[in-house]
This record gives C-alpha cells, structure tokens and sequence, in this order.
C-alpha cells in the first residue's frame, strides 16, 4: 500500500525509522538518517496522526543505557522546532513491551504528539523476529509505516513480523531508495560504472557478482578489499590485510573475467611501514606492494585510471572509501574520487553513493550531499538490495 492509501485522521501510526545514528559524546555526531524522515513525519501530523516511533540504535547486550535513543529523542525534538513540523510534543518512553504501562500512555497520546519508545534492541525479542514482541508492539497503534531503509535486511520483530500484522505502507524515504537503486539495478543509463572500496570482501563480493551477471560496464576496485584481489593473481601485498578464506572465490570470479577489463582492480598505491605511525608514505610503482610495507591509499595511476572511466559514465554507482580516510594525508584519494564523481553528476551522470563511511569520506572532502544524484542512507541494506536479495522488510510490506 503507498503511503497516501492508508488512512491516518486521527489515527495511531507506529513509524519504524533507522535512527541507528554515529554518537559522539553523548550527542548525535551525524543526523542524515534522522532528517531522512522528516518529510514523512511531516506528512503523517498534518494528517492529524499520533505518531509512535520505533528505532534501534548499536548493537546492545540488553538494556544498556550508551545505547539510549534520548540523545536521538533531543536531535528530533530540535528539528521539528526548526522545521515548524504541527506537533504537539515530543518525548522517549523508556519501557519494554508489551506491557500495560505502555499501552496506557499510548492510550493517552494526544493529537500531534510523536512518542519515541526507547531502543527496540533493549528487548530480547526484537532480534530473534519474536511474535509476542511483535503483537504488543501492534496493539500500541492502528497502522504501520516503514521508513528504516537502513533496517530492511534484518528479518527482525519490527521489521518482519510487526508489518505483517497491521495496514502497513512504505514512508517516503524507503520509496525514494527503493525506486532510485532499483534504476541502479535495472535499467542504468549506460555506460554504468561501480566503484567499490571499503575493507571486507565478504561484504560486498554479492553486489560485484550481481553487477557482472547484469553486464555493468566496469567495476572498479579500490579499496582494501582490493588486496584480497590483488592476491589472487598472485601479487604481494606486503603487510595489507586479505581475507585468506574469501581468494578462492575472488580468484574464480577474476578467471571468469578472463582478462575482459571489465573488472579494473587499483593499479598502484601510498604504502607505508607501521600503520601506528604512518610516517614517510611513499608511493608504488605497480599494484605489488614490498614486503614490510602496508597500503594505505590508491596512487596517482589508479586516480588517473578510475578517473577515466567515471568521466565516461552515465551511471555510477560508489559505496566504500578507497583508502584509510580516518588517518591524514590517506583520505584524498577518495576525495579526488568524491570530487570526480561530483563533477560528473554535473553532467547529467546518475550518481548514486551509499554506506556510512562513504558519507564520511565526502564530508572530508568538504563535498555536500546534493552534489550527488542520491546518497542512500542504507549501509548493509543498500548492497543486499544491489545484490539482488529480497530484504524482509520490504517482503513484509509486499505481502
Ligand atoms: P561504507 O561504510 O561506506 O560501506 P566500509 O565500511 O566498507 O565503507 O569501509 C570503510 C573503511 O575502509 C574505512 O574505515 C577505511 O579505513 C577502510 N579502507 C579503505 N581503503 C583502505 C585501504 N586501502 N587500506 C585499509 N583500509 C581501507
Ligand atoms: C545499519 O546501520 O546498517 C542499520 O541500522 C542496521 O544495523 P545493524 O547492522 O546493527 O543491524
Ligand atoms: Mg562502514
């Protein structure tokens, strides 16, 4: 059902959102995927909905107070302020559900009113897709709006089995992700280029499978995973990290690549001799790395290479740093990568960036989001859905 079909006056609206945001200090360091929501919060109070809202936040053991949503409950309250959003307060409810308490305070929500209930995680059931976790959570409200883009691959209570048991429909945020990677997977504008960086092959070897099988007209690899590829050919990488157990099936795939050059791997990198203190980088003249030494960043032929197939694009699509962002001088390669990409959405180029460090990465560069096509605000979710899988959250609200 979309959004506009459910009916909302007056009613109790259950709003599941992932605003499983970066905390710094006790504070909100990054509110992308909380101002991500805005519109549909917008959309359900001048309906005169009650909005009840349902997030997770981290990876808690239990009801753990660092992984509170209050500071989450104080970024929301400040921007319904500034936003002018109709509302009539804003407040986190501690409890655990079901329960009676709950249920009361519900009962006696007011027109308007947004009620944050604290972090979905701090009951047993949510992970475990536990149906009495999900029926005390249906009674609370009369009908179910998804907007946890970032969420939809876990087949958790929220997600799963709560939908399935209320009128339920996407938020606006969830439609918009969904229409612009389903083009991304689809029906790119050609030629279509994926840049892939980041750590773990494990994580993303499904998405560069899918792409090849869909004939995406290059992938390029840049990040560390790239060493994992890199060893599969039989080229020394030095002291960078490759995931022995992952070369198998990363040499298999370069085989049945069978020299196409579909598949462009980093050609060059900055290496260094101790990651905890990255003095004197220098630079490679090939993509083997000597002995003693660790990658830390792609070189200039790798800029020049990549750079050359993302000029010619028309579709790009680009999740993971290309090199360590977090230590200085290592973040400009994916900043000279951020600004090519930017440079090219100027020319009509679908460009389309997902995961948390990527985001990181252009905000180092100083580059603002609008730059790009859509900056998806999925990280894990973004690259299942690219590889083709059927998130549960989406199947559940399909049903
Ligand atoms: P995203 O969150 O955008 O999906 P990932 O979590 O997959 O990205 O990867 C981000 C991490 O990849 C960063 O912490 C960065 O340090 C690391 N990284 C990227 N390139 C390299 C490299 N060449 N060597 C070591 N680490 C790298
Ligand atoms: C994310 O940040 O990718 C989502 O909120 C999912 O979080 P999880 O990986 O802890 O399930
Ligand atoms: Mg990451």
């Amino acid at each position: 059902m979309k959004l506009q079909q459910l009916p909302l006056n007056n009613k109790r609206v259950l709003l599941r959102v992932d605003y499983n945001v970066a905390l710094e200090n006790g504070r909100v360091a990054e509110p992308k995927r909380i101002e991500a929501t805005l519109p549909t919060l917008r959309y359900l109070l001048e309906r005169k909905a009650t909005v009840i809202v349902l997030s997770h936040l981290g990876r808690p053991k239990g009801q753990d107070v660092q992984f509170s949503l209050k500071p989450v409950t104080e970024t929301l309250a400040s921007y319904l302020k500034k936003e002018k959003l109709p509302h009539s307060g804003c407040s986190l409810w501690p409890g655990t559900y079901p329960s009676a308490e709950t249920k009361k305070r519900v009962d006696s929500m007011e027109e308007g009113e947004i009620l944050l209930l604290e972090n979905l995680r701090f009951n047993a059931g949510e992970e475990k897709n536990d149906a009495a976790l999900a029926k005390g959570l249906a009674e609370l409200g009369d009908c179910f709006v998804q907007e946890a883009f970032g969420a939809l691959h876990r087949a958790h209570a929220s997600v799963d089995a709560l939908p399935r048991q209320l009128p339920s429909a996407f938020g606006f945020l969830v439609e918009k992700e969904i229409e612009v990677l389903t083009k991304v997977l689809t029906n790119p504008p050609k030629p279509f280029v994926v840049l892939l960086g980041g750590v773990k092959v494990s994580d993303k070897i499904g998405a560069i499978e899918n792409f090849l099988k869909r004939g995406v007209d290059k992938v390029l690899v840049g990040g560390a995973l790239a060493y994992t590829f890199l060893s599969s050919q039989g080229i020394g990488v030095g002291q960078s990290p490759v995931e022995k157990d992952w070369v198998g099936r990363v040499g298999e795939l370069m085989k049945r690549q069978n020299g196409s050059r579909r598949l462009i791997l980093r050609q060059d990198h900055w290496i260094v001799q101790d990651f905890k203190n990255p003095t004197n980088p220098k630079v490679t003249d090939g993509p083997g790395i000597p002995e003693g030494w660790e990658g830390m960043d792609v070189g200039p032929k790798t800029l020049e290479v990549f750079g050359r197939e993302i000029a010619q694009a028309k579709t790009i699509f680009w999740n993971g740093p290309v090199g360590v962002i977090e230590v200085a001088p290592f973040e400009k390669g994916s900043s000279q990568i951020a600004a090519l990409v930017a440079a090219q959405t100027k020319k009509r180029t679908l460009t389309v960036l997902g995961g948390g460090d990527t985001i990181h990465a252009i905000s180092k560069a100083k580059i603002s989001e609008t730059a790009f096509s859509h900056v998806s605000t999925g990280g894990g979710a973004t690259i299942e859905f690219l590889e083709g899988k059927t998130l549960p959250g989406i199947a559940a609200i399909q049903q």
